[in-house]
């Protein structure tokens, strides 16, 4: 069995996520920075038959990102899918004409060296699965990600350095057959909405993985 790994799991989207995966064989390792709520979230989604686990790290730490990879490889097996999706916080999100250098040090760390870091943990071990393994990296955003907001002026900036490094890796782990794709949320995701309830995006996101020739979905524009 392959592993999942969930930067950023949380009950919302990250649990749906682990469930979709699940229901096809994967373990999944949920990563995020409380060892209490992640192990009542694995608690869960062990009741629903998905074999889970939490590693805690701060995606504003790049060595805590990679301790934990580490450690979820180690006890769960190698990741054959990373997903990375944390709720970025919400004083990223400030008026441009507000927004200082201080300011863009929080979303840079991490929208950028977050994915860095776990890129760089994650890829090696990708080029080693077994015969057969369809190894995934893949990314989601809101819509600052593809047409900055005047009010979410961090997000808007980090977000749009981040697809730059997501078009150069789809690019260069394309040719190894390491899919890199990204899911762009336009608004906020509602349980019940027809097209972002969480499950509705988990299944996009398996599909994303599944076809592996689309480079970047988008839900909805605004
Ligand atoms: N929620 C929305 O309405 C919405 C809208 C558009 C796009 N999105 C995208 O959807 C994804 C999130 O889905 P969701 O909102 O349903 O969230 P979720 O999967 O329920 O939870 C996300 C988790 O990210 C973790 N996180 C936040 N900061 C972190 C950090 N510094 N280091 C490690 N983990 C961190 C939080 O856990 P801890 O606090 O325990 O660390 C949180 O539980 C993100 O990619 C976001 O850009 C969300």
């Amino acid at each position: 069995m392959t592993t999942l790994a969930i930067i950023g799991a949380g009950k919302g989207l990250g649990a749906a996520v682990a469930r979709r995966f699940g229901r096809e064989g994967f373990s999944v390792a949920l990563i995020s920075r409380h060892q209490g709520r992640l192990d009542a979230l694995a608690a869960e989604l062990e009741q629903d038959g998905v074999q889970a686990q939490g590693f805690t790290a701060d995606v504003r730490d790049p060595a805590s990102i990679a301790a934990a990879l580490e450690r979820a490889t180690e006890t769960l097996g190698p990741i054959e899918v990373l997903q990375y999706s944390p709720l970025p916080q919400k004083d990223f999100m400030r008026p441009v004409l507000e927004t200082t250098p201080a300011d863009l040090v929080g979303p840079v760390e991490f929208s950028i060296y977050g994915p860095v870091a776990a890129v760089h943990q994650v890829v090696p071990g990708m080029r080693f699965l077994p015969e057969g393994s369809r190894p995934s990296i893949l990314f989601v955003n809101g819509g600052s990600a593809v047409k900055p907001g005047r009010n979410v002026t961090g997000t808007s900036i980090a977000f749009a350095g981040q697809k730059a490094y997501v078009d150069l890796l789809h690019e260069v782990l394309g040719e190894e057959d390491i899919y890199v794709g990204q899911l762009i949320i336009g608004g906020a995701i509602v349980a019940g909405d027809a097209d972002k309830d969480p499950d509705v995006l988990a299944d996009r996101i398996w599909q994303l993985h599944q076809k592996r020739d689309t480079l970047r979905d988008q839900v909805s524009e605004d």
